[in-house]
């Protein structure tokens, strides 16, 4: 295989409650790109927001909870970044991949400093970013993009906690029950909740109000899950499309990372209209948002014909049983040929950017 080199400066873990899927998409991603002439400089933050280079960053790799993995095997795949600060390690660096899920890395956060440092990243920038963290806003841009959602209602934590009787009877009179509560912005399922009635009601909404002030009330569908994978900058294309059929009453956290239940079908055993439509819904997201890059698409298939949109991911899950490598791998692109069409297109959005000094 003949490839430039290329330096990559790999940014896992985080602040947020997904820090360990971070962690286990960095090790898969290390390891696929082993022998590929791809390099990979690793640069980890801690859960308290430490940035950690050199060894200590190759100890956080060794310490992942998902998936155990001994010091040494994962050191062997790295380089040892021997910068002394971040900016260092940038300037060594061909381009920034941030591999962070959730708050504080995939939410615009991280995307506004490399905005500023002016270095090419990996996928979306802030806007694109944001919108794709946030359930609520992003919403609203799918509905203003003509793209059918779940029925939900959007609400405050303080507007709960002030009446909470109240805000409780008005949801299950607008959506009934099942009803999926959620925080605004987080991932992976962590603090979502299923509830199937008034008395698991309150406990959800608790449980959602830990990790966002801001909280989403859907209607539950009974549906089966479809993802597609979004690649691109101005010109987006989708990859087939695949099922996801979480052996659990829904997709939680622990049926996707603990319980190992979860089958992936690709392709998705669909008529060719549902998978065409949902590439070109998923397209239609990733523009309406200004996604860049990458992204994975969810949606809901009911009763064999109705599409819904779910959500846009902007950072998909790189971990060994993660969907978007897999997807792309079904429609002709590789691991380690993803990973370097990702690094392309982060230069090639670099290089539009009007440089320093170019405004009139
Ligand atoms: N409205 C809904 N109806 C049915 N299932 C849902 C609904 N919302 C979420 N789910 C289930 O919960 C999972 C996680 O919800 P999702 O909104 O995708 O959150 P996350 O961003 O954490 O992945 C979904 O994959 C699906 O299994
Ligand atoms: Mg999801």
């Amino acid at each position: 295989m003949s490839r430039r080199r290329i330096r990559i400066l790999l940014l896992f873990g985080g602040r947020s409650a997904e820090h360990d899927v971070s962690v286990a998409s960095a090790i898969a991603m290390m390891r696929a790109l082993e022998g590929t002439g791809i390099e990979v400089l690793p640069v980890g933050i801690s859960r308290v927001g430490q940035w950690q280079l050199g060894d200590s960053a190759l100890r956080m790799l060794g310490d992942s909870a998902l998936f155990r993995s001994s010091d040494t095997d994962v050191c062997s795949l790295a380089l040892v970044n021997g910068a002394r600060s971040f900016e260092e390690s940038l300037r060594s660096a061909d381009v920034v991949f941030p591999l962070l899920h959730g708050p504080y890395g995939e939410d615009g956060t991280v995307q506004g400093l490399l905005e500023l440092a002016d270095v090419p990243y990996v996928g979306s920038g802030v806007l694109g970013s944001a919108l794709g963290m946030d359930k609520i806003a992003m919403k609203a841009v799918f509905e203003h993009a003509g793209l059918p959602v779940v029925p939900y209602r959007a609400l405050s934590r303080s507007a709960w906690r002030r009446d909470p009787q109240a805000v409780e009877q008005w949801l299950e009179d607008e959506l009934g029950y099942p009803m999926f509560v959620k925080p605004a912005n987080m991932g992976s399922s962590v603090g979502i909740s299923k509830v199937h009635g008034r008395q698991e009601l309150r406990p959800a909404l608790g449980r959602a109000s830990r990790h966002d002030r801001r909280l989403l009330v859907e209607r539950g569908l009974e549906a089966r899950e479809l993802e597609c994978g979004v690649l691109g900058n101005d010109e987006p294309s989708a990859s087939v499309v695949g099922e996801i059929q979480p052996g659990e009453e829904y997709y939680s956290y622990e049926a996707k990372y603990i319980h190992d239940c979860a089958v992936s079908v690709i392709p998705a055993d669909v008529p060719h209209e549902v998978s065409q439509r949902v590439r070109e819904m998923a397209v239609t997201a990733f523009r309406a948002v200004d996604a860049a890059g990458m992204a994975r698409v969810d949606f809901f298939l009911v009763g064999g014909r109705d599409i819904y949109i779910n959500e846009i991911n902007t950072i998909p899950g790189f971990t060994p049983i993660s969907q978007f490598p897999r997807l792309w791998a079904a429609s002709g692109v590789s691991y380690p040929e993803l990973v370097e069409r990702l690094a392309e297109l982060a230069l090639e959005r670099h290089a539009q950017r009007p440089a320093p000094g170019d405004e009139e």
